[in-house]
């Protein structure tokens, strides 16, 4: 995913630019760039590699340095390579025409052809660099730039957020958005397009998102938006932001990713703040109360989720079924969206999204919207387009995750879930009250972990010279596995499976042996005797195996190689503390491999195209 941000000033821009590009680096950051207007004249310059290097670049050309108008780009690859040519801005062969874009033209190619034979020339392989030429291919008979950039948009298919300047109106930058994130910041003589809030925090809180279909056209006075595809003028609805940067800052944490997993506890408070209360029997739910009717006609329940919500849908399954006794279908939003499954207006769809921007995961709420299926989010970022297409959600409230791996919005997630189960129960369930009691001390008990911290790194080292490993766990550890896997692969760059422990016979134990590690989870549950057997398989096939069980678990030593314990807490809350131990053990691993843990290659924190 691409990060956007553009400002129009009565003073110099291109610091302000460079800042918010690196605050976007989080969302893919394979090259940059900026262009900015002086005088009338264009100055576009793009890097591959870090903003840092853009950096440097820039602030060293006086000419860039005097500009009060600009837009930049950070860019995560999705049509051709990482090179300069292929990093935006783009424009059009004049260079009167510059364009930044985040998502996907879909119809690019039939752009491409129909313009190459009006004699346009492209010289990048992007589909991005089809906006300028088209939009100077209509200033030849449309008026003005805005109605040109319009006809534009009409043309174009897929998801975008774009920026535009023109350097024939150096007061003015020309945003849009379908499908991609833009929200426009309003300051004080001067006004800010950013992809996110982290972009433009230090400059103002207040902030209108674009909807689909709407396009703006900003100067360092005003702003002006319109649908363009009803060809109205909308007035802009100003919001207060809810962003902290003090929570987004590191503190004295190495990087992001340790920080987050230390947030970990606080993420159990702020998701239960408000809604869990000891001794009570009901769940404060607020962003479900909406449809809190709805809900008691709900005879099945869907949830579509990629990656690591994925893992936390898998969670909510078993609990929701658990608690609730409701039927429960985990898909990833990928497949989904291809399924050709029925639906009634007794189902609900639950999307899990950290980012809410996830285009698999847009895409599988949007191929319900006319079966009259109920519509609810999981999100963490406040303002997303998950939680404003959805009919009600809740919010995960673990504020600001900026590293690509995610670790506290998996921790929310999975309390959210626990809260959603336990509500839907109507506290009907005899684990209602063990589970909003267990809930309060859990964030204790997750600190307890992370004070291992150094064990588990003793740990990580030794085994950070194998190349293969598989996690294995049953019932509630299960999903467990798979996210420690997926957290191993995405931040060590090693190839790690995440099984059911009872399939290990049906194929995975043919892998094992001296060199391909297990790791078991093996915490208290009625399973545990199960998951030993499989332990004596491969202890039996010279497999390495780590443990990770509860306290008090002795005799699990003489069967393993080593063990992490976690503290005793109900089966159903054990992902919340098994998680923390697995993301420790991943992030301990890929730093003693030299992996850059915040942004692992090859990967973006949020995936906005299909
Ligand atoms: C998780 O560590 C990965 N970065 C990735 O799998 C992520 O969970 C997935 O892309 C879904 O993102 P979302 O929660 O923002 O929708």
């Amino acid at each position: 995913m691409c990060g956007i941000v553009g400002i129009v000033s009565n003073k110099s821009v291109v610091k302000p630019l460079i800042d918010g590009l690196k605050s976007l680096e989080y969302r893919g950051y394979d090259s940059a760039g900026v262009a900015v207007i002086n005088d009338h004249q264009p100055i576009n310059i793009k890097q591959v590699g870090r903003v840092e290097l853009l950096d440097q670049e820039v602030t060293h050309n006086d000419e860039a340095m005097n500009a009060i108008i600009g837009i930049g780009h950070t860019r995560w690859a999705t049509h051709g390579a990482p090179t300069t040519i292929n990093a935006h801005p783009h424009s059009n062969s004049s260079n009167t025409i510059f364009v930044v874009h985040n998502g996907i033209i879909e119809n690019f190619k039939e752009i491409k052809i129909l313009l190459e034979n009006e004699g346009y020339k492209f010289i990048s392989d992007t589909d991005t660099e089809v906006i300028p030429h088209l939009i100077d291919y209509y200033l030849k008979t449309e008026k003005t730039f805005k109605q040109a950039f319009t006809r534009a948009l009409d043309d174009l298919h897929g998801a975008y957020a774009i920026a535009a300047l023109y350097t024939k109106t150096p007061d003015s930058i020309y945003v849009a958005r379908l499908s991609s994130p833009l929200l426009i910041g309003i300051g004080n003589k001067e006004n800010y397009v950013a992809s996110d809030a982290s972009a433009i925090i230090n400059h103002t809180k207040q902030v209108v998102y674009l909807k689909d279909y709407e396009m703006a056209v900003l100067t360092n006075k005003s702003v002006k938006i319109h649908n363009f595809k009803r060809k109205t003028e909308i007035i802009p609805k100003t919001e207060e932001l809810d962003f902290d940067l003090e929570k987004a800052k590191l503190g004295n944490f190495p990087n992001y990713l340790l920080k987050e997993i230390f947030d970990s506890p606080e993420t159990v408070r702020l998701a239960s703040a408000g809604r869990v209360r000891s001794g009570s029997n009901i769940i404060k739910l607020g962003g479900l109360e909406n449809v809190k009717e709805q809900l008691k006609y709900i005879d099945r329940i869907v949830i579509a989720a990629c990656g690591t919500s994925y893992y936390a849908g898998l969670v909510g399954e078993y609990l929701i079924e658990e608690i609730a006794g409701l039927p429960v279908e985990v898909q990833l939003a990928s497949e989904f969206k291809y399924r050709s499954e029925p639906f009634s207006r007794s189902t609900a769809l639950i999307a899990i999204s950290q980012s809410g921007e996830t285009a698999d995961t847009i895409a599988a709420i949007k191929k319900v919207e006319n079966y009259g299926v109920l519509k609810l989010g999981i999100v963490n970022a406040i303002g997303s387009t998950i939680s404003r297409i959805t009919d009600a959600g809740v919010y995960c409230h673990a504020g600001p995750e900026l590293s690509v791996a995610s670790t506290k919005a998996f921790i929310a997630q999975v309390t959210v879930l626990t809260e959603i189960a336990l509500s839907l129960s109507n506290g009907n369930s005899p684990l209602f009250k063990p589970l909003v009691d267990e809930l309060s001390i859990l964030p204790e008990k997750i600190v307890s972990i992370l004070g291992q911290s150094k064990n588990i790194e003793q740990l990580a080292k030794k085994y950070s010279k194998y190349k293969d490993f598989i996690f294995m766990g049953r019932g509630y550890a299960y999903p467990c596995a798979l996210e420690g896997a997926l957290k191993l692969k995405e931040l060590t760059y090693i190839h790690a499976e995440g099984y059911a422990a009872g399939e290990m016979k049906h194929g995975p134990l043919a892998m094992i042996d001296a060199n391909f590690p297990t790791f078991v989870i093996a915490t208290d549950s009625t399973m545990t005797d199960k998951t030993l057997s499989n332990i004596s398989e491969i202890k039996a096939r010279g497999g390495p195996i780590i443990a990770l069980v509860s306290e008090g678990n002795k005799s699990i030593k003489s069967y393993t190689d080593d063990v992490i314990y976690v503290p005793k807490t109900l089966e159903q809350t054990q992902p919340l503390v098994v998680a923390t131990a697995l993301h420790l053990f991943a992030y301990h691993m890929a730093m003693a491999l030299g992996r850059n843990v915040d942004r692992p290659r090859n990967l973006a924190k949020s995936v906005t195209v299909e």
